[in-house]
C-alpha cells in the first residue's frame, strides 16, 4: 500500500492530507487564514503567501502524525499546482518539490478544480465517471462534462463573477462580513427568497453559462437605489434578511437551471458538485428536487470537503497509476489550464 502527502494552498486555506492508494482518507488538516483576512473583506494576496509559509510544515506534521505514520512511510507527494493565487501555489509546490526530493519519491502535480470534482468521487465511495460536473467556489463557477476523473471538456463557466464571488461581495454590500457564502446564507435564513425580483441570467437560452454581475449590482441598487457612492450598509433587519434570500434564491435557481440544461444536453445521468458553495444548504435542496425530477443522481460532499482541503487531491491517485509524475522542475500556474 502507497500513502500520498497532499498539499493545498492556492488561495486561503493551509491544507495537507493523507491517503492511501486505495482512498482511503487517513488524516486531513486545514489551516483558515480567514481572521487574517476579514478585516480587507476579502482575500489579500501577499498575506495568504505570508501565512502559508507560516502554517505549511505545521500542517504538514500535523497530518502525518494523525495518519499514524511518519515521512518516511510517504511514497508519493501531491500538490495542487494550479489554478489559485500565483504566490500563494508557490509555497505548496516549493514545499512539494523538496519533499519528493527529499524523500525520493514521486511528486503529482493536480488541478485543484478537478480535485474539488474528485471530491465527489472521494464522499460517494465508488466510481462516479463519467458525470456532468459543476464546480462552484470563489474563483470558478463551470461545468464540465468528465468523462473519466482526469478528462474534464469545459461545457461552460462565468463571464464574469464566480459565485462564491458573488457571494462575498454581496456579503460586503450587506455588511455581512468575509468569507460572504456561510454570512449570506445565515442572514437569508429569516428573509423572503421573493421579496426582490432578482434576475437570472441567461434564464431563457441553452448556452450553458453564467453571469452575476449584474445580480450583484441589482442587490446593490436595491439596497441604497441607484446614485449612492459609499454608502453604509444596512443595518441588521428584515430588509437585509429579504435582500439576503432573494440574491441567494437568485444564484442557486440559475446554478440549477444550468446543470439541468446540461443534464438533458448531454444525455448525462449523473451530476457530481464541488467546491465551496455547494456547502450551501439551499443549493443543496434544489439541485436535489431537479436531479430527482431529471431522474439523475446527485453528488454532492460532505461540508469539509466542499471547501479548500487536500485530502481531494487524492485525484493524484489516478494520475500515479498511469504513471503522469510531474518533473522537478514544476511551476505554478494561476491560470485555469
Ligand atoms: O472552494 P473554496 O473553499 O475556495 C476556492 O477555491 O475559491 O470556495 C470558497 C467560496 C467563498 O466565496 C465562500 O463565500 C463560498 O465558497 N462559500 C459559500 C458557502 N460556504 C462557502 N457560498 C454560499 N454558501 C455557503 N454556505
Ligand atoms: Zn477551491
Amino acid at each position: 500500500m502507497t500513502h500520498f502527502l497532499a498539499l493545498e494552498t492556492s488561495c486561503d486555506e493551509t491544507a495537507a492530507a493523507v491517503f492511501t492508494d486505495d482512498l482511503t482518507v487517513k488524516s486531513s488538516v486545514v489551516a483558515s487564514q480567514h481572521d487574517l483576512h476579514t478585516r480587507f473583506g476579502g482575500v489579500v494576496p501577499e498575506i495568504a503567501s505570508r501565512a502559508h509559509l507560516r502554517n505549511l510544515l505545521p500542517v504538514i506534521d500535523e497530518a502525518v502524525r494523525k495518519a499514524g505514520i511518519t515521512l518516511a512511510d510517504v511514497g508519493c507527494v501531491a500538490v495542487h499546482n494550479t489554478p489559485g493565487l500565483v504566490g500563494a501555489l508557490l509555497v505548496g509546490v516549493t514545499a512539494a518539490k523538496t519533499l519528493s526530493l527529499a524523500l525520493g519519491v514521486p511528486l503529482v502535480a493536480v488541478n485543484h478544480v478537478a480535485s474539488h470534482i474528485y471530491a465527489c468521487r472521494l464522499a460517494a465511495g465508488k466510481d462516479i465517471f463519467p458525470c456532468l460536473g459543476l464546480v462552484v467556489s470563489g474563483g470558478h463557477t463551470a461545468l464540465f462534462r468528465c468523462d473519466t476523473a482526469l478528462s474534464l471538456e469545459l461545457l461552460g463557466g462565468t463571464r464574469d463573477d464566480a459565485a462564491g464571488e458573488a457571494f462575498d461581495k454581496v456579503a460586503a454590500i450587506l455588511g455581512l462580513g468575509f468569507p460572504g457564502g456561510p454570512a449570506v446564507e445565515r442572514e437569508a435564513a429569516t428573509g423572503h427568497p421573493t421579496a426582490f425580483p432578482f434576475p437570472r441570467a441567461f434564464a431563457d437560452d441553452a448556452r450553458l453559462e453564467f453571469s452575476f454581475s449584474g445580480l450583484k449590482t441589482a442587490v446593490l441598487y436595491a439596497c441604497h437605489g441607484q446614485n449612492v457612492s459609499n454608502a453604509a450598509p444596512p443595518g441588521p433587519g428584515q430588509k437585509r434578511a429579504d435582500l439576503a434570500a432573494s440574491f441567494q434564491e437568485a444564484v442557486v435557481d440559475a446554478l440549477s437551471l444550468k446543470c439541468k440544461q446540461a443534464l438533458r444536453q448531454t444525455g448525462l445521468t449523473r451530476l457530481a458538485v464541488g467546491g465551496g458553495v455547494s456547502a450551501n444548504k439551499r443549493l443543496r435542496m434544489k439541485l436535489a428536487e431537479m436531479c430527482a425530477k431529471e431522474g439523475a443522481e446527485l453528488i454532492i460532499p460532505p461540508l469539509s470537503l466542499c471547501t479548500d482541503n487536500a485530502a481531494m487531491a487524492a485525484l493524484a491517485v489516478e494520475k500515479w497509476k498511469l504513471g503522469q509524475f510531474a518533473p522537478p522542475e514544476l511551476d505554478a500556474e494561476p491560470n485555469f489550464i
